[in-house]
C-alpha cells in the first residue's frame, strides 16, 4: 500500500428531512450568496424549504448557474458577492451548481489579474470563502471533495481545479431530493459514480485489500440499487443508498494508498466542451476503449472486478478482464446510456486528433497510474470511441 495523508473536513448531515438544520449550519452574522441553477429546485419545494431555514439570515440569490457551469455566467455572480460583500456562500443544487461555488469560494479571495488563471495555472486555493451544499442530485461527489470543473463556451473549455479550502464547510443530503429527478440525470448519477470508482480502483493491485474492498462494495451498491431507483424514486432505502454511494465514490477515501488513472475523465471533459455531451456519458463512451487499449496494464484489476463485482469466475485472467470490459458497457447500456461518440454526434471526425493537440498543448504528456498515457495514445482511444 502506498503511504497517504487523509484529511476530508466536510461535516455531512445526512437524511430525511435534514434541509432545515441549514439554520444551525450557517453563522447567524454572515451575508449569505444562495445559489442556484436552472429553477429545478422552486418545483421541488427545496427552494422553500431552503428560504424557511434561512429566514433569520440575511441572504441574496443568484439562481441561473447552467450544467457545466459556465464561466461568464459566474463571473456575474462573482460581481453580486463582491457588491454585496458576501460572507458566506450557500449551494442548492447537483454537481454544477457545487462546483460553481466552489469556483467562486477561490476566485472571491483570488488577488491574480484574471479568475481565469485559477483554472489555467492550476492555483491550489489553501483557503476559499466558506461555503455549505444543499445536494439536491447524487452523483459527482463534489458535496464532499475540494474539486470542481468550470466550463468555457468561447473557448470551448473545459478544466479541473480545487485545493484544500475548497472542501464544503458542510453538505446537507435529504435522499428525498431525487423524487423529482429526471431518468435521465438519474442514470447519469449512477454512470458518474461508477466510473469514479474505476478511476480510482482499475490499475494495478498495490495490495490495498481495505481499499480494493471499499471500491467494489460502492460498485455492488451501485449495480444493486440502480434498478430499484429507477423503477421508484420514492423509495427512500435505494434512494439513500443511491445518494451515499455517490458522495462515497469520491470523498478521496477509497482513493487513498492506491494509484489512481482519471484518464477517461480528462478525455470526457473534452467531449463535453466540444460536444455539450452529459458528463457522465462522455465517461461511459471513452471508458470501454480505455480499458481495451491499456489492457495488459490494467488486467489483473479487470480480473479481480470481473470475480469480485460481476460473478464472472470462468476462464483466465486475460478472459476474465476481457469479460469485465464487455459486462461494464453492457451495464451503461442497460442504464440506457449510449457508448459511442457516434451515438451523440455525426461531426465527429477530426475529435481525436483535436483533443490529442490539446492534450499537447497544456503539456499533459502522461496521463494515467503510470504517467505514459501520451497524446498519441490518447488520440487511439478515442477513435476507438467513435
Ligand atoms: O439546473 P437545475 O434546475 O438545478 O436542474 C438540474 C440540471 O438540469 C437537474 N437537477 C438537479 N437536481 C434536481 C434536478 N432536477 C430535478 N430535481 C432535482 N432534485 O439536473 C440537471 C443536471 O445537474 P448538474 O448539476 O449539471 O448534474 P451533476 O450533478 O451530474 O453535475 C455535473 C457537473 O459536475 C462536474 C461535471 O463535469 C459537470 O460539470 N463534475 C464534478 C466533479 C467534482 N466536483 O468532484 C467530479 C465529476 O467527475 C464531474 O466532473
Ligand atoms: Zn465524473
Amino acid at each position: 500500500m502506498n503511504n497517504f495523508e487523509f484529511k476530508n473536513p466536510t461535516k455531512i448531515i445526512f437524511g430525511k428531512d435534514t434541509i432545515k438544520k441549514l439554520t444551525e449550519e450557517i453563522p447567524a452574522d454572515a451575508k449569505v450568496l444562495l445559489l442556484y441553477g436552472g429553477g429545478s429546485i422552486k418545483k421541488n419545494g427545496i427552494y422553500d424549504q431552503v428560504k424557511t431555514a434561512l429566514a433569520k439570515i440575511d441572504t441574496v440569490e443568484f439562481g441561473g448557474i447552467p450544467a457545466n457551469p459556465e464561466y461568464a455566467v459566474l463571473m456575474n455572480a462573482l460581481k453580486v458577492v463582491k457588491d454585496e460583500k458576501i460572507t458566506y456562500l450557500l449551494a442548492v443544487g447537483g454537481g454544477s451548481v457545487i462546483d460553481g461555488t466552489k469556483f467562486l469560494s477561490a476566485a472571491a479571495v483570488y488577488d491574480g489579474d484574471t479568475p481565469w488563471e485559477i483554472l489555467t495555472k492550476n492555483v491550489k486555493t489553501e483557503k476559499g470563502m466558506p461555503f455549505g451544499t444543499v445536494l439536491t442530485l447524487p452523483a459527482t461527489g463534489s458535496e464532499m471533495n475540494s474539486g470542481a470543473v468550470i466550463t468555457r463556451a468561447e473557448t470551448k473549455e473545459k478544466l479541473a481545479m480545487g485545493g484544500p479550502g475548497l472542501f464544503p464547510v458542510f453538505s446537507i443530503l435529504d435522499p428525498q431530493v431525487i423524487t423529482s429527478i429526471p431518468e435521465r440525470q438519474l442514470v447519469n448519477g449512477i454512470t458518474d459514480a461508477f466510473t469514479h470508482v474505476l478511476e480510482q480502483y482499475m490499475t494495478y493491485p498495490v495490495g490495498a485489500l481495505l481499499q480494493d474492498r471499499f471500491a467494489e462494495s460502492i460498485l455492488q451498491t451501485l449495480i444493486e440499487v440502480a434498478p430499484k431507483v429507477l423503477k421508484d424514486p420514492s423509495d427512500y432505502n435505494a434512494a439513500a443508498n443511491f445518494m451515499w454511494s455517490c458522495t462515497m465514490a469520491l470523498n478521496g477515501l477509497i482513493q487513498k494508498g492506491v494509484p489512481s488513472d482519471w484518464a477517461v475523465h480528462a478525455m470526457g471533459h473534452e467531449l463535453t466542451a466540444l460536444f455539450g455531451i452529459d458528463h457522465a456519458r462522455t465517461l461511459a463512451v471513452i471508458a470501454p476503449s480505455h480499458y481495451k487499449f491499456n489492457f495488459e496494464d490494467k488486467k489483473e484489476k479487470l480480473a479481480q472486478y470481473a470475480d469480485r463485482v460481476w460473478n464472472i469466475t470462468e476462464g483466465s485472467t486475460d478472459d476474465k478482464a476481457y469479460a469485465a470490459i464487455e459486462r461494464t458497457e453492457a451495464f451503461f447500456k442497460e442504464l440506457g446510456i449510449d457508448t459511442k461518440l457516434s451515438d451523440y454526434t455525426k461531426d465527429y471526425e477530426g475529435t481525436a486528433e483535436k483533443i490529442a493537440e490539446r492534450f499537447t498543448n497544456r503539456g499533459w504528456l502522461g496521463l494515467g497510474e503510470h504517467q505514459s498515457l501520451s497524446p498519441d495514445k490518447v488520440e487511439k482511444i478515442v477513435k476507438m470511441a467513435y
